[in-house]
């Protein structure tokens, strides 16, 4: 079992950005965090993120061709603009769950749009960091 944990923009600022919203702890908190879990679980897991659009797509294709078997995706603000990446998680097929740290549903209107919500087996919101555990949990044991 291969699970690739695919972050988007701004959250390689996790701990600095706005710590009243996505809380103090750091990007690098968050890999030890899911690999210490995937580590008790036997999962194989893979991190990546971007800032930039294109390579996040490149991430989603790349998971084909590597025979991952499950995607956990926070696609930060590309998720209310980008049918790349819906296009992107509809092409490989791949199982994928959306993760947002913050209570998108209670914040500006327009964040209340995920065209990746379109896609996701399971879309998990305003869990902090631990909403990535639960994602990781539903892939590996449904
Ligand atoms: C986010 C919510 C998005 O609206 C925002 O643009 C982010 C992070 C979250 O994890 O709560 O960058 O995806």
């Amino acid at each position: 079992m291969k699970l690739l944990i695919l972050n988007g923009p701004n959250l390689n600022m996790l701990g600095i950005r706005e710590p009243d919203i996505y809380g103090k702890s750091t990007y690098n908190d968050l890999i030890e965090m899911i690999g210490n879990h995937c580590k008790t679980l036997g999962v194989d897991v893979e991190f990546k993120q971007s800032n930039h659009e294109g390579d996040l797509v490149d991430y989603i294709q790349a998971a084909y061709f590597d025979k991952v078997d499950g995607i956990v995706i926070n696609p930060g603000a590309y998720t209310h603009t980008s049918v790349a990446l819906l296009d992107a998680l509809k092409a490989v097929q791949i199982p994928a769950v959306e993760v947002h740290i913050s209570k998108v549903d209670e914040r500006e209107d327009f964040r209340q749009i995920s065209y990746v919500s379109k896609i996701a087996k399971k879309t998990i919101i305003g869990k902090g960091f631990d909403g990535y555990i639960e994602a990781v949990d539903f892939l590996t044991q449904g």
